[in-house]
């Protein structure tokens, strides 16, 4: 597809292959000077761990056309962090933040054209991703490896943006109690599939996880962190080692605290006690903030706010977490990078 081909308006998230992206290889113990290119294609080890052992990790992050077209990146740092915890957890060489951050930037400058005009709702979506990769047979760490970055303009995630979606209780398992559940490794992703797939077949958004210890807690979302607004007005979010420690949640317990004066709970959800909030939500880089308009659990369905319409404090929320990113809100310091 050309980005001459595109209608901004209407984009969902699906792949398009836009024009450069980043690439660098990992070899002799170290990291080389990345390059641009124009292939989308990898050409690698038939024997690399990443094809058998689950041997990589991933990112996620946007790019923003703000009002005077300059653009923003969102806290990237955040993301530079996590991948280093997700490559010490799956032991692959880590890349600097100072690193992660110039490729990032690199990639947006190199893709301009794709990045969705401000006001259109759409963004540039970055896909950052470490695989191990080199000759190898047995179950151990990769001989080398490749830290590339990809991008595609995207619209929302869960069709519709700030629009109520249903999700329905999964009672499979997306990672295991002191598993991978805290990185973005792709077995988790993989583990959500077939749960994911069959929650569409029945109409709803995607499912949700309990905790894998007790199935008594609500942990995430396969694709975004879980959030509610009790009804006497506390965030509260689920405080799990199995669930992703999300970069939008992390800032959305900021904003909900110094903006919007709401007390934070980090805890426990209980999947009985649904009745204590008014208001959910599911947050993340894709899903950005997506209404829940009910939960079915054992063939129940819990409305919260409403199923058609959005809660006040989401909708506060939504406008002041999107209004930082697209640059029309001041941000807390060192959340927002220009490229
Ligand atoms: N949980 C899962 C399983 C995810 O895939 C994501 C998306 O990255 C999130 C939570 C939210 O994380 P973030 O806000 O950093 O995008
Ligand atoms: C993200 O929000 O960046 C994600 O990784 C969610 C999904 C596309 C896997």
């Amino acid at each position: 597809m050309t980005q001459g081909s595109i209608d901004w308006d209407k984009l969902g998230f699906d792949y398009i292959k836009t024009d450069l992206r980043y690439l660098s290889y990992w070899r002799d113990g170290a990291w080389q000077e990345g390059t641009l290119t124009e292939d989308n294609v990898l050409h690698i080890s038939e024997g690399s761990t990443a094809l058998h052992y689950g041997q990589q990790c991933f990112e996620g992050l946007k790019a923003y056309r703000c009002k005077d077209g300059s653009i923003n990146l969102f806290r990237p740092d955040q993301n530079a962090l996590r991948m280093q915890r997700s490559c010490a957890r799956l032991l692959m060489p880590s890349v600097p933040t100072d690193v992660f951050i110039e490729a990032c930037k690199k990639v947006v400058q190199a893709n301009e054209r794709f990045i969705p005009p401000y006001g259109s709702g759409g963004s540039l979506y970055l896909r950052p991703f470490i695989i191990g990769v080199g000759d190898n047979i047995g179950v151990r760490t990769a001989p080398e490896f490749i830290f590339s970055i990809f991008c595609v303009p995207v619209g929302p995630y869960f069709k519709g943006g700030l629009k109520p979606h249903n999700f329905v209780i999964s009672s499979y398992d997306r990672a295991a109690p002191n598993g991978t559940g805290a990185a973005k490794v792709g077995g988790n992703y993989a583990a959500s599939l077939m749960p994911g797939m069959q929650a569409k077949a029945q109409s709803f958004a995607d499912c949700i996880y309990l905790d894998p210890q007790t199935h008594s807690k609500i942990e995430e979302v396969g694709s975004a962190n879980f959030f509610a607004i009790t009804h006497n007005d506390e965030f509260v979010t689920p405080k799990s080692a199995s669930v992703l420690p999300g970069i939008t949640r992390l800032s959305l317990i900021e904003l909900a605290q110094s903006r919007l004066g709401l007390k934070v709970v980090e805890g426990d959800v209980f999947i009985d006690q649904l009745d204590t909030f008014k208001e959910a939500g599911a947050c993340g880089t894709a899903a950005v903030i997506t209404p829940i308009g009910g939960i079915e659990y054992n063939g129940k369905l819990h409305v919260f706010y409403s199923q058609d319409d959005v809660g006040p404090i989401t909708r506060r929320l939504y406008s002041e977490l999107t209004g930082i990113q697209f640059g029309d809100v001041e941000g807390p310091a060192g959340w927002v990078v220009k490229v």
